[in-house]
């Protein structure tokens, strides 16, 4: 298989990731046969100390002519103190977002065995969680009209959502369900939101359609309690953009380490996937960045071009590296690897071709 993919590494430890991530999705080609040319492209403040604009033209360009984006993260904490600033590295993610129609986020959310220590919850609370959330991602609060007032002393941030948008994301997370364990839970605040009560109404109009699915519905607030307290209790979790901002990252800690978890993010033309970390900066260029979230969204990758059994063979030789204790400092402050070495001992897994001397 042919495939052109835009490489936008980001902010932060986004270009160590990235690079592993990319080593590791050579491996693949090599030893499957298929052909992956790359195209790099500046995003977010990268991008902004270049040419001033978070998402140049030029990047959305190269992102329009790929079959899907690898991203890296974004951010960078001279920009966060300063609510005065008129660019952001976030808006280039955002309007990436946007100008691709990159609707549903998907963000799985799993346990490996000999990680559970890391939870910051009791190990029989977390054991079995795996979990998916179903993100809105290009409507809600994030790009309703806001503004300020003329004398700057209110502002305000539009939440809109129509039925056409969350029905196409309730459906994928339906058929998410049916191939999963068939539990679907709707989180909102349909007890005080509109938007939240035409999301509810929408999923009710839909469920009938999906007769071997059970439903269930939560409040926003009701869902993070539950995270906490029984986290195997979910299959997937469908949501709108904001709920599922947080959601995700509370989920994503219930397993150890942000580090670790991938994301998609598709729309009916474009594909993008990220890790769901942020840039990291106080990491940046030190070789200790825990690339495997970065490989996993290639195994998401994978899959998504339909190349099961490639995205499989990542899987697996993750779990088998972490249960052999083949970690980064995250996970383990004494004994760990480098970020590097992650993605050569992978690649070595993958293809046992690959020289060691390339090492
Ligand atoms: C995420 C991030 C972004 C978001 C930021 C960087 C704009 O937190 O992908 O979850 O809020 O969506
Ligand atoms: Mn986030």
């Amino acid at each position: 298989m042919k495939k052109k993919i835009a490489v936008l590494p980001g902010d932060g430890i986004g270009p160590e990731v990235t690079k592993q991530a990319v080593k590791v999705l050579e491996a693949v080609a090599h030893r499957f046969g298929h052909e992956f040319e790359y195209e790099k492209a500046l995003v977010g403040a990268a991008a902004i100390d270049e040419t001033g604009d978070p998402l140049p033209d030029e990047t959305l360009q190269v992102c329009l002519d790929s079959d899907a984006i690898l991203f890296g993260s974004i951010g960078d904490p001279k920009y966060d103190n300063d609510p005065k600033a008129k660019v952001r590295p976030e808006q280039g993610l955002l309007k990436l977002r946007k100008s691709l129609g990159l609707y549903a986020n998907i963000r799985p959310v799993k346990t490996y065995k000999s990680l559970i220590d890391h939870s910051p919850l009791k190990k029989e609370r977390v054991e079995g969680t795996d979990l998916v959330v179903y993100r809105e991602l290009t409507g809600g609060i994030y790009f309703g009209e806001k503004g300020r007032s003329e004398d700057g002393e209110s502002a305000y941030d539009h939440c809109n959502y129509s039925v056409e948008e969350i029905e196409r994301i309730a459906t994928m997370a339906f058929e998410a369900a049916q191939n999963r364990r068939k539990k679907l839970t709707l989180v909102d605040k349909a007890n005080v939101l509109e938007t939240s009560r035409l999301w509810r109404q929408t999923v009710q109009a839909k469920a009938p359609n999906y007769p071997d699915v059970d439903v269930e519905y939560l409040f926003v607030d009701n869902a993070a309690m539950q995270l906490i307290l029984r986290p195997n209790q979910f299959d997937v979790i469908l949501t709108e953009n904001m709920f599922g901002d947080i959601i995700s990252d509370e989920s994503s800690v219930i397993t150890g380490s942000i580090g670790l978890l991938p994301s998609a993010s598709i729309g009916e033309k474009n594909s993008l996937f990220e890790p769901i970390h942020g840039s990291y900066p106080q990491a940046a260029g030190k070789d200790i960045a825990n690339p495997v979230a970065a490989i996993l969204s290639v195994a998401m990758m994978l899959d998504h071009f339909g190349l099961h059994e490639e995205a499989e063979m990542i899987n697996t030789n993750v779990d088998h590296m972490i249960k052999k204790g083949l970690v980064t400092q995250d996970l383990d402050d004494h004994n760990f690897i480098t970020c590097s070495k992650v993605g050569d001992v992978l690649s070595l897994l993958l293809d046992k071709t690959v020289s060691n001397a390339r090492f």
